[in-house]
């Protein structure tokens, strides 16, 4: 029997999970499915974790969300189309979800979908290598509970271990005798540890736009960003100030490519992410930075030089769960013969031809486009139910520009369902005041006691 390996049940692993599940379901015969993961249970990224360095095995601790984190987008956009918010919280709910209730939902499909049964948590992945001649993975992995090391051989490996918990840390001069915290954002946990504080915030990406709005919003006394190609262009509060790169740290003072200067009590490093693959072999591993179309990846998936194995969830995102599952039952379609791969040069073509348009984007608006075309390409290649790409473009595009409005009240407003067609209602607390982010504090809707 064809064997898969898993590596990861965060979002991507779990849509892989859920493409085979759907496929059994309609009467396919489907390979055996094995997940690995690391962690004590499934959900990645949205499995919040308090610790921070290594995990109680010694691991590196996977999680980079943090307490009062809310979705940065409309959850309009990354809705499922197989399985609405509608379906899961049985009425329409605003459009941005804090994290425990995102979480929530992405568990409701695949506790519905009986998989769990394929994973194996405590199990790190430690090592891959592929043999030519049996044509077979062998995937080194630790019980980490059982402190054991074991192989098993498989037909096709699905890497879907996230791009976003390897730290990229850059040095400044002067940051070692810093007199203050310096963190990176993947050890970012609390804003509250920065209440009354000076902040500077490296970087002009979602992790600096995000929590740098958290720190100001839980009272931190003012926020220094520093940028290094292109300044967060927002109407910030007063207290924001945006400065070019920083040079050097001179005790707290911080000083910027442009003379000036700003005297901090911690620095914030939100220099984003690196696709770390420590466990596969040279040959195997994707090596790029954060983009739209990573080299070397047939559909944005299948590893050119071997297409057994399969990249999840690697490209930078403005669709995020709907197109980790466009490309997991592509994927999916793929291991049962019912896609058949064009020979390499073809394939080669295809990428290049995808490159070569992804490296002439200059705006936000030509990412997303692009984006949307790539799922449409993915899409009708396989029984994912299609839905109105064009509006879910047009809705990141009224996003960007909701912020453009109001950074620190875009997350109040509503849209309408993709899916459903049902328009969120308002939160019952504007996002700026909604300082409790637990799962029970979002549904205590005050309509709800006239119900
Ligand atoms: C701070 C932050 C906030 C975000 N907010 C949003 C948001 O609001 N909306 C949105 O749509 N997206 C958001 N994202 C994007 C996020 O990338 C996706 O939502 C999603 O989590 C990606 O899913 P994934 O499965 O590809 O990766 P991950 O969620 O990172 O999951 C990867 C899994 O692989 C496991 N793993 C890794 N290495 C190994 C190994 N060697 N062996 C075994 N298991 C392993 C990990 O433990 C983890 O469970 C955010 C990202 C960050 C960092
Ligand atoms: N739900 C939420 O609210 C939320 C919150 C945080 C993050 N996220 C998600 O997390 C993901 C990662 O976002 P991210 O912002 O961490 O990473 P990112 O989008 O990859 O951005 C990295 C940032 O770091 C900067 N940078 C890199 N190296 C630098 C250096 N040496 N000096 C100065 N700046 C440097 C980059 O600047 P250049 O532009 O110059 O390269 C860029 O601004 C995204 O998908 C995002 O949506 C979501």
């Amino acid at each position: 029997m064809t064997r898969v390996a898993i590596i990861g049940a965060g979002p991507s692993g779990l849509a892989q999970l859920r493409a085979f599940q759907s496929a059994g379901k309609k009467g396919a015969a489907i390979p055996e499915l094995v997940c690995f993961e690391k962690q004590s249970d499934w959900g990645g990224l949205w499995n919040y974790t308090w610790r921070t360095g290594v995990d109680e095995f010694g691991e590196p601790v996977h999680g980079s969300m943090y307490r009062y984190l809310w979705s940065n987008g409309p959850k309009e956009c990354l809705e499922f189309a197989d399985y609405s918010f509608e379906e899961h919280f049985g009425r329409p709910i605003p459009s941005y979800p804090p994290r425990a209730v995102l979480h929530d939902y992405i568990m409701g499909r695949v506790e519905k979908s009986d998989v769990r049964k394929f994973v194996r948590f405590s199990t790190v992945v430690r090592w891959i290598d592929f043999d030519e001649k049996t044509q077979l993975f062998t995937v080194t992995v630790k019980d980490l509970k059982k402190d054991e090391l074991y192989s098993e051989t498989f037909d096709y490996v699905v890497v879907a271990s996230g791009h976003f918990s390897t730290p990229n840390v850059p040095h400044f001069p002067g940051i070692e005798v810093f007199p203050g915290r310096v963190l990176h954002a993947h050890d970012f946990r609390d804003a509250n540890e920065f209440v009354g504080k000076n902040l500077l915030v490296v970087g002009s990406s979602y992790s600096a736009e995000d929590i740098a709005s958290q720190c100001y919003k839980y009272g931190a006394k003012s926020i220094t960003f520093s940028y290094r190609s292109k300044p967060l262009n927002f109407d910030w509060p007063e207290c924001f100030t945006v400065k070019p790169l920083l040079t050097k740290l001179t005790g707290k003072t911080a000083h910027f490519k442009d003379g000036s200067e700003a005297v901090v009590d911690a620095v914030l490093l939100c220099t984003g992410y690196l696709h770390h693959f420590p466990f596969l072999a040279d040959n195997l591993r994707l090596r790029t930075n954060n983009r739209l179309y990573p080299a070397g990846l047939y559909k944005g998936i299948f590893w050119q030089d071997n297409p057994k194995l399969i990249y999840l969830g690697m490209q930078d995102q403005y669709f995020t769960f709907n197109m980790f599952d466009a490309q997991a039952w592509y994927a999916r379609d793929v291991i049962l013969g019912r896609i058949k791969l064009p020979p390499a040069a073809e394939r080669q073509a295809d990428i290049d031809h995808w490159r070569a348009i992804e490296e002439k984007l200059e705006t936000a608006f030509d990412g997303i486009d692009f984006q949307t075309e790539y799922m449409r390409d993915l899409i009708p290649a396989t029984d994912y139910p299609m839905f109105d790409l064009d509006k879910v473009a047009a809705l990141f595009k009224e996003w960007e520009e909701d912020k453009v409005k109001s950074i620190m009240g875009y997350r109040d407003n509503s849209y309408v369902s993709i899916m459903t067609g049902n328009k969120a209602p308002p939160h019952h607390t504007k996002w700026m005041e909604a300082l409790d982010d637990s799962f029970d504090a979002f549904q205590n809707r005050p309509e709800a006691a006239a119900e």
